[in-house]
C-alpha cells in the first residue's frame, strides 16, 4: 500500500443552533466495519500506534482536542496529518505505518475499523513491516 492511498475524508456535518451532528455510514467508507474503539485520557507526551495492519483498514477522527498521527508506507513514503475536527477523517489502508503522537489535553481519538481485534494482524516493529512481502 503506499503513502498516498492514506486520505481525509470530510464527514457530513448537519449544524443548527443546538449544535452540531456529524455521521459516519456505512457508504461513506471504503470498507464495512465491524469495530469501534477510541483512545482518550492520553497523557501529555504519549505516543500510541507504532504498527501496520496486514488487512484492516481504519478511520481516525478527533472527537475532541488535537493529535498528530505520522504514517508511512514500505517504501519510505511519509505523511504528517494533524487531526483537529470532529468533521475530518483519516482513512488509513491496510499495510501502513502509524504513529500517534502530540495529544492536546481531553483529545479523544475514535477509530473505526474493518475488522475486530487480532493481534495477529499487527506488525509492531517497523523493520518487520519494512520486509513484509505480500
Ligand atoms: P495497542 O494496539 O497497543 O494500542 P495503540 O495502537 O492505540 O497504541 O493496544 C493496547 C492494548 O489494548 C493491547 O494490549 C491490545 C489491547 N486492545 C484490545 O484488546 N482490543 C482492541 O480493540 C484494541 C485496539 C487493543
Amino acid at each position: 500500500m503506499k503513502i498516498n492511498n492514506v486520505r481525509l475524508i470530510d464527514i457530513p456535518k448537519i449544524e443548527d443552533n443546538r449544535g452540531n451532528l456529524s455521521v459516519v455510514e456505512k457508504d461513506l467508507l471504503p470498507f464495512s466495519f465491524k469495530r469501534i474503539y477510541y483512545l482518550y485520557d492520553v497523557p501529555s507526551g504519549a505516543y500510541r500506534g507504532g504498527h501496520a495492519h496486514i488487512k484492516q483498514e481504519e478511520l481516525l477522527i478527533a472527537l475532541s482536542g488535537s493529535f498528530t498521527v505520522k504514517l508511512q508506507d514500505k517504501n519510505g513514503g511519509k505523511k504528517q496529518i494533524i487531526l483537529n475536527k470532529p468533521n475530518c477523517g483519516l482513512l488509513i489502508p491496510n499495510l501502513i505505518w502509524r504513529e500517534l503522537e502530540d495529544f492536546s489535553s481531553g483529545a479523544v481519538c475514535l477509530v473505526v475499523a474493518s475488522d475486530v481485534y487480532e493481534e495477529e494482524d499487527y506488525i509492531r516493529s517497523l523493520k518487520k513491516f519494512i520486509n513484509h512481502n505480500i
